[in-house]
């Protein structure tokens, strides 16, 4: 019972994890992309199965800075670089 209750605290910071995690609410990101369902823009956990380990980052980060494919963003490139690495961890 111990071991199963342990899981489900864990599963349930998994799901809780990416739209908890400030940088996400922070950038205004969760404003169209919930870590579950699809909202404005893809759900994060979506995104993460598309381009997780794949290397992409980088032309996501262009994405985001450039708004070709994405509502251009104005935040600095560190913090979308962050949000990126946050989004596909
Ligand atoms: C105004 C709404 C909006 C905001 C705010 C927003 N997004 Fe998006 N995002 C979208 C939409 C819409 C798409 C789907 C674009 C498409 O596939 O054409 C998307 C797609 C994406 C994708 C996948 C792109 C792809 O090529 O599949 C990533 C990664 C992403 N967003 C990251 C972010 C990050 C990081 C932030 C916060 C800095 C953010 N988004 C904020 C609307 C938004």
């Amino acid at each position: 019972m111990k071991v199963l209750f342990a899981a489900m605290v864990g599963a349930g910071v998994l799901l809780a994890g990416p739209v908890n995690a400030s940088v996400l609410t922070d950038k205004g990101c969760v404003k169209c992309h919930d870590a579950e369902k699809k909202k404005a823009g893809p759900a994060v956990k979506d995104i993460a199965a598309k381009y997780k380990g794949k290397g992409e980052e980088a032309a996501l980060l262009a994405k985001l800075k450039d708004g070709k494919g994405h509502p251009k963003s104005k935040e600095s490139e560190a913090d979308l670089k962050a949000a990126i690495a946050e989004m596909l961890k």
